[in-house]
C-alpha cells in the first residue's frame, strides 16, 4: 500500500458522496486528481454532475476527462466541495495552499453547502502548523506583507519556483509563512485577513464539514 494508493481510497470514498445533479467543487493537487479521475468514471457511466473548478489546472483536468465545468463566476452557492489538505487536525482544521490554489479554494469552499477533505495519512497531524501557511499577495505588496508577518512572529519566505516568483492563477505572489510559537490560530486567521495587500491565506479553521483519511489502506471517516 503506497501513499498514492491512500490517495486514491480517500478520493473514491468521497467521490461516493457526490449524487445526481450537484454543483461540485473540485480541489486541486494529486490527491484531488483521484477524485476527478473517480468522477470521470461515474460520469462516463451516467453520472449527471456540474463542476467547478478550484484552479486552472484542475479545470483543464477536469474537461479533458469528460467532466462538464462551468465558470464559477455567475455561481453563489454549489452542493459540495471535496479537496486535499496540507495538514489537517482532529478538529477537522486545515492549513491548505501547497499547490498555491488556497483563494479560489477558499472562495468554492465558503458557496459549498457541505465540504470533504480527502488526503492520505500523512497529512492528519495533532496540532496544525508544520506546514507553512501560504498566503497570497498582491506583488507590489510582498516586502510590506512580510513585514507585518513578522510583526506576528512568522517567519515568511517568497514562493519561488525554478528561480523566479512563483505566479497564481490570479498572477500573484505567495508568501509561505511559519509561525513558531504556534499562535491562536483563530486570531491569526483574523489578523492575516486584515492585512492590507492579503488577498487569502491557507488557514482553513471552519470550512470542512467532513475528511475522509486513508493510512494503510484503511479509510477513517471523521465529521466536524
Ligand atoms: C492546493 C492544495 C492541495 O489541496 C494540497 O496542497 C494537497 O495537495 P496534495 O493532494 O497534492 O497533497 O491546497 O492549493
Amino acid at each position: 500500500m503506497t501513499v498514492q494508493d491512500d490517495k486514491r481510497a480517500a478520493a473514491w470514498a468521497a467521490a461516493e458522496e457526490v449524487t445526481d445533479g450537484m454543483v461540485v467543487g473540485l480541489g486541486t493537487g494529486s490527491t484531488a486528481a483521484f477524485l476527478i479521475a473517480r468522477l470521470a468514471d461515474r460520469v462516463s457511466g451516467g453520472l449527471r454532475i456540474t463542476a467547478v473548478a478550484t484552479s486552472l489546472a484542475t479545470e483543464r483536468a477536469a474537461r479533458d476527462a469528460g467532466i462538464m465545468v462551468v465558470a464559477f463566476d455567475d455561481l453563489a452557492e454549489i452542493d459540495l466541495a471535496i479537496d486535499g489538505v496540507d495538514e489537517i487536525d482532529p478538529q477537522l482544521r486545515a492549513v491548505k495552499g501547497a499547490g498555491g490554489a488556497m483563494l479560489r479554494e477558499k472562495i468554492i469552499a465558503a458557496a459549498a453547502r457541505r465540504m470533504i477533505a480527502i488526503a492520505d495519512g500523512s497529512k492528519r497531524v495533532a496540532v496544525l502548523g508544520a506546514a507553512p501557511v501560504p498566503i497570497e499577495v498582491l506583488p507590489l505588496a510582498r516586502a510590506f506583507v512580510a513585514a507585518q508577518l513578522e510583526s506576528l512572529g512568522g517567519s515568511a519566505r517568497l514562493r519561488v519556483i525554478e528561480g523566479r516568483s512563483y505566479r497564481t492563477d490570479q498572477d500573484n505572489a505567495v508568501l509561505d509563512c511559519v509561525f513558531p510559537d504556534r499562535p491562536d490560530l483563530a486570531a491569526l486567521a483574523t489578523q492575516l485577513s486584515q492585512i492590507p495587500g492579503v488577498l487569502g491565506h491557507g488557514l482553513f479553521l471552519s470550512e470542512i464539514d467532513c475528511a475522509y483519511i486513508s493510512a494503510a489502506g484503511v479509510v477513517t471517516r471523521l465529521d466536524r
